[in-house]
């Protein structure tokens, strides 16, 4: 079985951040959020992921290549926009009838994958329970059996939400469907949706099952990513650097290489590598790769990667390699 991972999704509610860097590269809890799905990956024994890339891809392709070498990668790119189901028809040929693990590229999870992977249904699907599922793709069933599924429900109805982990061991009748789909343009909010290909998956018989996701992670917006941040680093955080007249408020992750100067840090604090951070007070932020801060009290904030900030007080969304200078 092998994984897809589609990222082609542009992170509009994650900008400024996204103008520079595709949003699984985002940092939560001390890495990537591509890091934390490629780990479950890893840890489930997938060897092998094919990830489809929209926008500045190549950054993608970058990170995965350095940091999982031992992962074998293929690499696909969706070029028009036309939606999650139309992501994944591409990866057919990479995939074939060998079964797919799909993870929605904008989620964190916590479940026990490995029974699933040698599920005898055609598909398991990971869900979990939602007051209000209308933004999502819900299952519906009788006794045992997935009878329907529905993406973007028009009722506030209590329901099984699908949170963006399947288990496709008929991965060739999946890619079968979205032909289908795609051959008949049946598009719900105008794109072509995995959802719907699966139903029909369902229509022409195929037996579903679901099973639990402990936990959620949704790293869509600036105050999901601090929230997923400090979930995270509770099992996650390591202090990996030296701290120098510095105090640091657990959960934290201090990346190796960063500088921590006069400063205290935490709780809910994630610093990258080459950072540093001198005579400042930080907490729930996720500080990226080579930013310094100097003089400075942050609180829900997210700086990008080669940014500086000054002497400023508050919250901020600051992008890649721009500058922030307050009064103090
Ligand atoms: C997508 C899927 C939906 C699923 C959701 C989980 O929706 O289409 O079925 O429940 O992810 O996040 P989107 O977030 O693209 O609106």
């Amino acid at each position: 079985m092998k994984a897809v991972i589609p990222l082609g999704g542009k992170g509009t509610r994650l900008r400024p951040h996204t103008f520079t860097r595709p949003k699984a590269l985002l940092h939560v809890a001390g890495k990537p959020a591509l890091g934390h799905i490629l780990d479950e990956v890893a840890a489930a024994g997938i060897t092998e992921a094919v990830l489809v890339l929209g926008q500045m891809g190549e950054q993608i392709e970058e990170y995965v290549r350095s940091a999982y070498p031992r992962m074998t990668a293929t690499f696909v790119e969706q070029r028009e926009p036309l939606g999650l189901g139309h992501a994944v028809s591409l990866t057919r040929d990479a995939v074939g009838k060998e079964g797919a693990l799909i993870i929605y590229g904008d989620t964190l999870f916590e479940a026990d994958l490995r029974p699933q992977l040698s599920t005898r249904k055609d598909a398991s699907l990971g869900t979990i329970s939602c007051d209000d599922p209308r933004p999502f793709g819900i299952v519906e069933r009788s006794g045992g059996r997935v009878t329907r599924l529905v993406e973007k429900p028009k009722e506030k109805k209590r329901g099984e939400v699908i949170v963006g982990v399947n288990v496709i061991r008929d991965s060739g009748g999946l890619y079968d469907a979205l032909e289908e789909l795609m051959r008949k343009n049946l598009r719900t909010k105008n794109e072509y949706q995995l959802t719907d290909a699966m139903q029909l998956m369902v229509e022409h018989g195929a037996a579903f099952t679901t099973f639990p996701v402990k936990r959620w992670l949704d790293c869509g917006s600036v105050d999901n990513m601090l929230a997923s941040n400090a979930a995270l680093l509770v099992r996650k955080g390591k202090v990996l650097a030296e701290l120098a007249g510095s105090s640091v408020a657990a959960p934290c992750h201090v990346a190796k290489g960063a500088v921590i100067e006069r400063s205290r840090i935490g709780p809910n604090v994630s610093i990258a590598e080459g950072a540093v951070i001198r005579n400042s007070v930080l907490k729930d932020c996720i500080i990226h790769e080579s930013c310094v801060i100097e003089n400075c009290v942050l609180d829900k904030s997210i700086i990008g990667g080669h940014a500086v900030v000054r002497g400023f007080r508050g919250s901020t969304s600051l992008g890649d390699f721009s500058s922030l200078a307050g009064s103090r």
